[in-house]
């Protein structure tokens, strides 16, 4: 079972604004019938989605569910508000990286996404964080929700794969090595 980040950064490592605001990343991947960086392959290889409950709400409030049927675990020390159509999929947890592993392993899961901040940085810092896409789109905006956050402990990465877009996006996988005790 492979446990895996996929998201775009700024050059300088911020996923939204400081207000959440996505504006300065959505246009390009507005364009119909356009490039997808990967996300729908990707999107295949999982069985199951965590999202911190930032990220949950933003999601909401940016059109139709893109998710389908996919399972979907939102994070949060609180229950969390989901709104009646998506009660078959969706659900709360406030489990630790640790136990959330433990259940995926019980599911018997090829792969799960875990998507959201907050949410990468405890996985990475439980180091329970397989493998991580991040698209890199070429503009600095200066301030924001970060990517990256405190490690106790270095994380290593082996760079499997860069792509560079026309638009000059450039998606870089890595793999992520068991961290030394
Ligand atoms: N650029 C991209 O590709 C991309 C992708 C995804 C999201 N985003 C953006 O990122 C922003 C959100 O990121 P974020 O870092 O602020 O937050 P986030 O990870 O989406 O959510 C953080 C919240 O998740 C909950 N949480 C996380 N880990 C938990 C755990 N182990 N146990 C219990 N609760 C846990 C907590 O909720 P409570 O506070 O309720 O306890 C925490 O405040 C949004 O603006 C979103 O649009 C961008």
């Amino acid at each position: 079972m492979k446990i895996s980040a996929y998201i775009a950064a700024s050059l300088d490592g911020y996923i939204a604004r400081e207000d959440g605001a996505l504006d300065w990343l959505s246009a390009p991947l507005d364009e119909p019938g356009g490039e997808d960086y990967g996300f729908r392959q990707f999107f295949d290889s999982v069985d199951l989605l965590v999202m911190g409950r930032k990220s949950f709400e933003k999601v909401l409030t940016l059109g139709p569910w893109i998710y389908g049927e996919k399972p979907v675990f939102v994070l949060s020390s609180r229950p969390v508000d989901i709104p009646a159509t998506l009660r078959s999929t969706v659900g709360w947890r406030s489990s630790s990286p640790i136990e959330l592993k433990r259940e995926f392993d019980q599911m018997k899961l090829r792969g799960v996404y875990v998507d959201g901040g907050k949410t990468i940085q405890s996985f990475l810092a439980d180091g329970l964080l397989d493998e991580l896409t991040v698209t890199w789109i070429p503009i600095l905006i200066g301030r924001g929700i970060p990517l990256f956050g405190r490690l106790e402990k270095d994380a290593r990465l082996i760079l499997i794969e860069n792509r560079a877009f026309d638009n000059g996006f450039v998606q870089s996988r890595y793999e992520i090595l068991p961290s030394k005790t």
